[in-house]
């Protein structure tokens, strides 16, 4: 794998955030490759900076010092047209799947809107919507429904064929199955596994459940304080750990 190029390069990333003279180092110089094809995880205790490296990485948020790389673009400081230039190649889905659904927007409504930020045409929109909802199991008809109207579980899965909408090389999931119930889950991974296949998509993949990130990654990177203290083949890490951290955490919760 290694040979190939990357898909996503983050070198030395780091953030501090200030907030009233107080200065908190949430990423440290962290550096890492996934490549394409690749689901890497990301694990580490709650406030170990999971979620400020990921979006760092696909520039939500600015970082204080590093450099990004996508596909062999310097990303560092995109922003404006040709971010979103980007975002047709690199897509996120959160958490909490209500949220990230305009509430006043039919799930088809929204997933529209991707289409056309993604420049398919008008004419097309209607039949590509149904066929992404289809794609994640959810039925055509449901584009006709609000995120209310809905479960979370259904949520989520409209989240992801919105993020898919834009056909996107990279997928960054921080957490995105952790509100879901552990058959909705299986159901959401089983879907996103099929997608690599069927498109060779790459994932990075933040989950604080360990279990499933050795079931469903192929490398992980363990983050402590900002900090990855350890990083190989997801199996290998979590089973048997190297690093103290890594192994506190593995018997903490598995
Ligand atoms: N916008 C922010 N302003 C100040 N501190 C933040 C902000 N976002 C995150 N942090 C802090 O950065 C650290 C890492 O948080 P986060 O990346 O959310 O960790 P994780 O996702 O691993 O739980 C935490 O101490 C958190 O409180
Ligand atoms: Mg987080």
């Amino acid at each position: 794998m290694e040979d190939r190029k990357p898909l996503l390069e983050v070198k030395n990333l780091t953030k501090v955030f200030r907030r009233r003279g107080e200065e908190l180092t949430a990423v440290n110089h962290i550096s890492f490759q996934l490549y394409p094809n690749e689901i890497l995880g990301i694990v580490g205790e709650s406030g170990s900076g999971k979620s400020t490296a990921a979006r760092l990485a696909v520039r939500l948020l600015d970082g204080t010092e590093g450099e990004i790389f996508f596909d062999g673009q310097d990303i560092t400081h995109v922003k404006g047209r040709e971010l979103r230039r980007i975002y047709r190649r690199m897509q996120m889905v959160f958490q909490s799947p209500a949220t990230s659904f305009d509430p006043r927007r039919t799930l088809g409504g929204s997933i529209r809107e991707s289409l056309k930020n993604a420049g398919l045409p008008r004419g097309e929109r209607p039949a590509r919507v149904r066929e992404l909802l289809e794609m994640c199991g959810l039925p055509g008809e449901y584009e006709k429904r609000y995120p209310h109207e809905v479960s979370g579980g259904q949520c989520q899965r409209a989240a992801i064929a919105r993020a898919l909408a834009v056909s996107p090389k990279l997928l960054v999931c921080d957490e995105a199955t952790s509100a879901l119930d552990v058959t909705v889950q299986k159901q959401v991974t089983g879907l996103l596994a099929e997608l690599r296949e069927r498109y060779g998509m790459s994932y990075l993949f933040i989950c604080h459940d360990l279990a499933l990130v050795r079931d469903f990654c192929d490398r992980v990177l363990v983050m402590e304080k900002g900090r990855i203290v350890e990083e190989g083949p997801a199996k290998q890490v979590l089973l048997s750990p190297r690093h103290e951290y890594t192994k506190k955490l593995v018997e903490s919760i598995l």
